[in-house]
């Protein structure tokens, strides 16, 4: 059975995140190649083929992934199953409306039960050899919390924390020593609908990263600073990763808020681009984008008030523009 691992990115921009997580898994020799990618909106899945492979070597797999900065990617799952869901059986309503059973939960709970069981055991021995399960609570017990991720998938009662609960109800069904911890958890068990035509797909796996109260969620990723139109930094570098920004090249965003753009793209060609960008707001310039830039240096960049209607520069001074959506 090959070792799979899930990356979350900006839907619509999978090939551009691909592009990424290949190019920096190439770069760890002692990583097996990649045998099989798949694409699903919004989802890179990569399998790596570990057959006659040792559990110390899918461990190292896993500790090795982990520790790879990949910007394109909003999280990260090794995958435990992967199971074909009828989108009218997700989506059945329960008949006796007073019982609250929602059929497709207790489906999961079975599949959990029955056909993945033996993969949840393989999967959390990997992940507990790679130091997952730090053990702050004794050996014997697992602290985890259950996320469900429902993409576009809407549920005529249940939101994604009713359907969360059910997986957590599920693991706890089947594994005696574990036990629900909504912060300062040990794993995180993840859902993950993919939607398809009539079927959808559902993978359940466990998170790579580490839980740590300090760490700030992704989407502040770089700044100090964010704004209510920030743009997503995973998203902010996918773009920036297809403009293909080239050394000595200078980069515009003429209308860039609190500064997500430069920030990230200069990921993409440091340290040899020079990035010019402004907006029109004092705020955002001089509270937001100045400190975002100044906090995230060093790079080559220049903040200024302006208005992007009438921008003071030269023609032909800049090689490329990206900006984000103006509301
Ligand atoms: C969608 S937000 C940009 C978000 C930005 N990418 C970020 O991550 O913070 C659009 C920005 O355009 C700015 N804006 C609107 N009209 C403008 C104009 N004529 N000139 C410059 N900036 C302008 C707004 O002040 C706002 O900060």
């Amino acid at each position: 059975m090959p070792v799979s691992i899930c990356f979350i990115v900006p839907s619509g921009l999978e090939d551009i995140a691909r592009e990424e997580i290949a190019e920096k898994l190439v770069q760890y020799p002692r990583l097996p190649p990649a045998s099989k990618w798949i694409t699903f909106p919004g989802l890179v899945q990569c399998s790596f083929q570990t057959s006659g492979l040792d559990i110390n070597t899918k461990t190292d797999l896993c500790t090795q992934v982990r520790e790879i900065q990949f910007f394109s990617v909003e999280k990260m799952f090794l995958v435990v199953a992967s199971l074909d869901v009828s989108k009218d059986e997700f989506q059945a309503k329960p008949a006796d409306s007073t019982s609250g059973k929602i059929p497709w939960i207790e489906w999961l709970a079975s599949c959990i039960t029955n056909c993945a069981l033996e993969s949840w055991i393989g999967a959390a021995r990997i992940l507990n050899a790679a130091g997952f399960c730090p053990g702050e609570s004794s050996p014997e017990e697992i602290l985890f919390r259950a996320t469900f991720l429902r993409g576009d998938f809407k549920h005529p009662i249940a939101n994604s924390q009713t359907m969360a609960g059910a997986l957590g109800a599920s693991i706890l069904s089947v594994s005696s020593n574990a036990k629900v911890k909504l912060e300062n958890f040990e794993i995180e068990v993840l859902g993950c609908l993919i939607p398809g035509g009539s079927f959808a797909q559902l993978l359940l796996g466990f998170s790579l990263e580490s839980y740590s109260a300090k760490a700030k969620p992704i989407s502040w990723r770089h700044r100090v600073i964010s704004g209510r139109t920030s743009l997503r930094p995973t998203i902010a570098y996918c773009i920036a990763r297809m403009a293909n920004i080239q050394p000595g090249q200078v980069v515009l965003d003429p209308c860039c808020g609190v500064g997500t753009i430069p920030i990230e793209a200069s990921l993409t060609c440091q340290p040899l681009a020079h990035f010019i960008c402004g907006d029109i707001e004092l705020d955002s310039i001089h509270n937001k984008a100045n400190i975002n830039i100044t906090a995230a240096a060093p790079y080559s960049a220049s903040v200024v008030a302006w208005n992007a209607k009438a921008l003071p520069i030269r023609d032909q001074l800049v090689d490329i523009v990206i900006t984000g959506r103006l509301h």
